[in-house]
């Protein structure tokens, strides 16, 4: 089976395209060629999300269109990775028979024995979840080296159970890579030119590795390579401490960007999701930001129509996204998710009712992004070229340290991955618009010191 080609689709949240490339790393090793064509394919793999309903549903959709693949080549294995198959692996299995392979993800290592199974014409099946498994020691692929930007995870599984939430269920309990193995792949990145890494957990605050948290891990990373630019996701308010926010402070190369979800603006409601803090507590956290690191932005997440959310509830959202003038937001509709203890609430604030209070949500957000960036106009700032800009070739496009996309004119001397100081002149509520000013070197880059 050696030459087998394997195409991965991947769906859901950064951790999962980390996991894809743990995926990538351990089928390359075992001799599977990858393609991006799916009908040169002899395994198919979808690596699955299952945090709303739609998104199942949409991958369902994707397994009615892939089986048709199985009329003219009946010998094409068709796996299922990811959440999915934490959650559903029954159904997928019996029911959906289309599927030869489910595999969770903590099974990663023997997806070739599962393979294998399956080519020999049974059902290759692994979704026991681990205590321990980090794949700590497991060299991901990254296929679209475009060396410049990379994930990596830093901890696997959540142990918080927000009431509305599956991935305690599809990832199991928290554990943290060791602060030695981390360090040493930024180190690998940074040697292959790479400029940016982003440190993924579903909370990144609960990291520990012999008694290091994660303000440790940042700034041993930090320290480590001065060239690279470093991001994290995602941080929870119950473990955010000031230790972190002085170490973001303190070095140059960690972004001044912060992902906060708040969920809701309703301390009832917090209460309601398990979220284990309050408003007053969230937003004490956003003015510590503020005065310790000059500059630092936010971004959030925002479910809308939770169970017995009354418009009371609905506005005390509003309200707290005009406090805090979040950046950025991603905003969601509760969708109930079985197995979940918010499952076994009634589900009673009706569709059109949520998508009226979505609607509101995201027209606020656009509103405030555009007047934050409105601000921004003038000012100068420092951004890192990712390529051309997606409308034209006369632009380039970079992200700035706080995270937001600038397109400036195309230039000879400019390419990618350089550090241009630039001008902001125009802004969207999605995009600025700079001038260019000069390179910079991101190691002269200097932060004002803190403590
Ligand atoms: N670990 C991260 C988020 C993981 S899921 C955190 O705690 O912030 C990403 C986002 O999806 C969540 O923040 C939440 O806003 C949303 N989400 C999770 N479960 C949901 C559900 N059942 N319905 C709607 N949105 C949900
Ligand atoms: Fe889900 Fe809450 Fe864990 Fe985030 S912290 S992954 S929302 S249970
Ligand atoms: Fe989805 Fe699983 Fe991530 S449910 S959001 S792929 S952890």
């Amino acid at each position: 089976m050696s030459k087998s080609n394997v195409y991965i689709e991947t769906y859901g949240c950064q951790m999962n395209l980390a996991d894809t490339e743990i995926v990538q790393g351990v089928l390359t090793n075992k001799g599977y060629e990858l393609t991006n064509d799916i009908k040169k394919a002899d395994v198919v793999l979808l690596n699955t999300c299952s945090i709303r309903e739609n998104a199942e549903q949409r991958i369902y959709g994707r397994l009615g269109n892939i089986k048709t693949l199985k009329y003219d080549k009946p010998n094409l294995i068709i796996g299922i990775l990811g959440c999915m198959a934490e959650r559903l692996r029954d159904d997928l299995v019996k029911d959906k028979k289309v599927v030869d392979l489910v595999v969770g993800p903590d099974e990663y290592r023997r997806l070739p024995e599962f393979i294998d199974t399956a080519f020999a014409g049974e059902k290759g099946i692994g979704v026991k979840l681990s205590k321990t498994e980090t794949y700590d020691d497991l060299l991901p692929y990254r296929v679209d080296d475009d060396g410049l930007s990379a994930w990596i995870s830093v901890m696997r599984g959540c142990d918080k159970f927000c009431t509305f939430c599956v991935v305690p269920f599809t990832r199991g309990r928290e554990r943290s890579r060791t602060l030695d193995s981390v360090v040493n792949e930024v180190r690998e990145l940074a040697n292959k030119g790479y400029k940016e890494v982003t440190l993924l957990g579903q909370n990144v605050n609960s990291y520990i590795d012999n008694g290091r948290d994660f303000a440790d891990l940042l700034a041993a990373v930090a320290i480590a390579e001065r060239t690279i630019r470093i991001r994290f996701s995602t941080s929870h308010p119950q473990d955010f401490s000031d230790k972190l926010l002085y170490t973001i402070a303190e070095h140059p190369n960690l972004c001044n960007y912060i992902h906060l979800p708040v969920q809701s603006g309703s301390n009832r409601i917090l209460e309601l999701m398990n979220r284990t803090y309050t408003i007053e507590h969230y937003l004490t956290i956003i003015d510590k930001a503020r005065q310790i690191i000059p500059g630092v932005t936010f971004s959030t997440d925002i479910i809308s129509g939770f169970p017995t959310e009354t418009y009371e509830d609905h506005l005390a959202t509003l309200e707290i996204m005009r406090k805090v003038r979040y950046d950025g937001a991603y905003m969601f509709k509760y969708s109930p998710r079985e197995g979940t203890k918010a499952f076994r609430m009634n589900d009673d604030v009706d569709e059109a009712t949520k998508s009226k209070r979505l609607t509101e949500i995201v027209d606020e957000q656009q509103k405030i992004s555009y007047e934050v960036n409105q601000e921004l106009i003038g000012t100068e700032t420092e951004i890192m070229i990712e390529g051309f800009s997606k409308k034209s070739n006369e632009f380039l496009a970079g992200r700035t340290d706080t995270n937001k996309v600038a397109i400036i004119p195309n230039h000879d001397d400019i390419s990618k991955a350089d550090y241009i100081k630039v001008k902001i002149k125009r802004a969207t509520s999605g995009t600025l618009f700079a001038d260019i000013i000069e390179k910079v070197d991101i190691k002269k880059e200097s932060k004002q010191k803190i403590a």
